[in-house]
């Protein structure tokens, strides 16, 4: 029973996690760095659209991008945290390996995570025990059935396969699951399943209608289905006592100590492998170049970065559970092609 209690309140513990976090009393602002945006598969509801081959950073430009982020973290008095990835960061794996040794020597204790479709096998799996490397694998849905007919056949055993390879090593892993119509209906098969394989977390995040995802408009959950499957979330997640994250705008209207306060624009950049700064890997929107100009200038000054730390002029704001939840800008510029619009997915007015 205390062992019971004890899972309880980690669960809970780790679901009231806000986004913006603390370490040693100084926030972090997380990086991603696309290192590439070449990829092995052709996911049905990719929003990067059809992969490019031509673009993956060469080393140096790589590390260009490490030396903007730091100068904008020492500007920022805040600490790194970083996540690489694609496209598939793993076909570029003496480019990661390189990567990660340059980050390791400028950061202290800096917290690194590779995003992955895990069917690449690693070389050189020491090397990322050695460096405390964690990963996130996606997994769409808890059989081969769903995962390969987003992912391409064959591709969940691999998946599988991989996690279990890195879970044995000791590296810890989690699994990200785009909620579509199918994989909605197997959020406690994806507990177990994580379970099953050993990973940290098992996690969830709602289809957004960009590149690939714009042609999935049947698969697309309805605001009063999403509210179901982030029921089902909260209350699977302790019944089969695996972890899940609930850091994301709208899990408030489930519970009000859950979700995360609108932090576009303040929790982090993403660098895709032409240099673009974007505001999240899923908005198709470009704020500007870093190889052109100084991260610092871009994201200190850029218009659309102001209004959405600015939260005046979004059509959220009056919403009692605004400062708590702020709404999906992802799904809101997915939908309108404005950050400013109402989360297109909240079910709120529609109870
Ligand atoms: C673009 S992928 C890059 C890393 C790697 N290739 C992979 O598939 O995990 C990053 C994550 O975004 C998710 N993703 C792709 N398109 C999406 C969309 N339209 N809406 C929400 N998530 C999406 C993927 O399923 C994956 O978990
Ligand atoms: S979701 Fe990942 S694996 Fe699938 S096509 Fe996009 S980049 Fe490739």
């Amino acid at each position: 029973m205390e062992i019971l209690n004890k899972f309880y309140s980690k669960v809970e513990g780790f679901v009231t996690r806000k986004a913006l976090r603390y370490i040693n009393g100084q926030e972090v602002l997380a990086l991603q760095i696309d290192i590439t945006s070449n990829c092995n598969l052709r996911c049905t509801h990719c929003y990067l659209g059809e992969p490019c081959a031509s673009q993956t950073m060469s080393f140096e430009q790589a590390v260009f991008v490490i030396d903007e982020y730091s100068k904008l973290l020492n500007k920022l008095k805040m600490v790194p945290c970083i996540v690489i990835g694609g496209g598939e960061p793993l076909i570029y794996q003496d480019l990661v390996q390189r990567l990660i040794v340059y980050i390791k020597e400028k950061f202290v204790n800096v917290e690194i995570s590779i995003i992955t479709n895990g069917t690449i096998n690693l070389k050189d799996i020491q090397f990322y025990t050695d460096h405390e490397i964690s990963f996130q694998v996606s997994l769409d849905g808890a059989t081969a059935k769903s995962h390969d007919s987003v992912r391409g056949e064959g591709n969940f055993v691999k998946a599988c396969e991989f996690i279990v390879t890195l879970t044995q090593s000791n590296i810890s892993v989690t699994s990200l699951t785009v909620l579509t119509s199918d994989t909605s209906k197997e959020i406690e098969k994806q507990f177990r399943l994580g379970r099953k394989l050993g990973l940290d977390s098992v996690n969830f995040t709602r289809l957004i209608s960009s590149g690939n995802g714009k042609r999935l408009k049947s698969s697309k959950l309805s605001p009063v289905e999403l509210r179901t499957a982030y029921m089902d979330i909260v209350s699977l997640s302790k019944k089969v006592e695996v972890l899940t994250s609930t850091n994301s705008p709208l899990f408030c209207l489930i519970d009000e100590g859950l979700g995360c306060s609108g932090m576009f624009g303040h929790q982090g950049v993403v660098i895709s492998s032409d240099g673009s700064l974007k505001v999240s890997s899923r908005a198709d929107y470009v704020v500007g170049n870093i190889f052109v100009t100084s991260l610092l200038d871009l994201f200190l000054n850029d218009k659309v970065y102001k209004d959405l730390r600015g939260h005046r002029k979004s059509e959220c704001r009056d919403c009692r559970y605004f400062r708590k939840c702020g709404g999906d800008r992802n799904a809101a510029f997915a939908e309108t092609g404005s950050f400013m619009s109402k989360d297109p997915d909240c079910w709120i007015d529609q109870l």
